[in-house]
C-alpha cells in the first residue's frame, strides 16, 4: 500500500502534477466518493433489506428495529448525504466541472438530498417518536403512524429509483466525453 503511493506521488511530482489544483479536488473527489458511498449504501439496505424484513417481523422485533436500529441508520443515511452533496459541489468548482452531464447528475442528487432531509428525516423522526411513546406507554401507536411512514417510504422509493439515473450521468461526466 505505502509502496504504491510513493509510486504514485512520484510518479506524479516527475510529471509536475502534485499542486493544490490537482490534490484539493482529489480530496474533495475522495470525500465525495466514501459519503456517496455511505447514503447510497444505507439506500439500498434500507429498500433492498429492511422494507421487506419489516413487512414478515412480529411487532416487537418491529418496536427495536425502528427505536435502536434505525436512528443510527438514519444518522448516517442523512449527514452523509449532506458531505456528499457539498463535496460534490465543491468538487465541481475547483475542478471547473460543468458539462451536462454533471449538470444532471448532479441535479437528480440535488433533488435525493432535498428528500432525504425534507421529507424522509422528518417523516421518520416522527415514526421514531410515535414508536416510542406508544411502547412506553403499551398502547398501540396512533393511526396517522402509518401516513407519515408511508410518505418516508414513497419518498425513499423514488430515490432508491433516481440513484440509477443519477449515478450513471456521474460516470459519464468523466468517462463518456461523447455526451
Ligand atoms: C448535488 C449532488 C452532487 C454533485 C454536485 C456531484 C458532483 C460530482 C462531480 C463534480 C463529479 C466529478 C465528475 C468528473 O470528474 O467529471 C462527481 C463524480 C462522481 N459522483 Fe457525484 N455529485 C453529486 C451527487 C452524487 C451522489 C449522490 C453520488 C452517490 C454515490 C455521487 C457519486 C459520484 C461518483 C461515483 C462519481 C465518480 C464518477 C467517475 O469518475 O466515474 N455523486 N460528482
Amino acid at each position: 500500500m505505502a509502496f504504491f503511493a510513493f509510486q504514485l506521488v512520484g510518479h506524479a511530482m516527475g510529471e509536475s502534477m502534485v499542486g493544490s489544483e490537482t490534490v484539493v479536488p482529489l480530496l474533495f473527489r475522495w470525500v465525495h466518493f466514501v459519503a456517496g458511498v455511505t447514503w447510497i449504501g444505507l439506500l439500498y439496505y434500507f429498500n433492498l433489506v429492511q422494507v421487506p424484513f419489516m413487512r414478515e417481523t412480529d411487532a416487537a422485533t418491529k418496536g427495536g428495529v425502528v427505536l435502536k436500529l434505525l436512528p443510527r441508520a438514519l444518522w448516517w443515511f442523512r449527514w452523509s448525504a449532506l458531505a456528499t452533496v457539498l463535496a460534490g459541489f465543491a468538487l465541481m468548482i475547483t475542478a471547473g466541472i460543468r458539462n451536462m452531464a454533471i449538470m444532471i447528475g448532479a441535479t437528480l442528487g440535488l433533488i435525493m438530498f432535498l428528500n432525504v432531509w425534507l421529507i424522509i428525516w422528518p417523516n421518520q423522526k416522527v415514526v421514531i417518536r410515535m414508536t416510542g411513546d406508544a411502547t412506553a406507554t403499551k398502547t398501540p401507536p396512533p393511526p396517522e403512524m402509518a401516513k407519515h411512514a408511508r410518505r418516508a417510504y414513497i419518498a425513499s422509493r423514488t430515490n432508491f429509483y433516481l440513484s440509477f439515473p443519477m449515478l450513471l450521468f456521474m460516470g459519464m461526466s468523466a468517462h463518456f466525453p461523447q455526451f
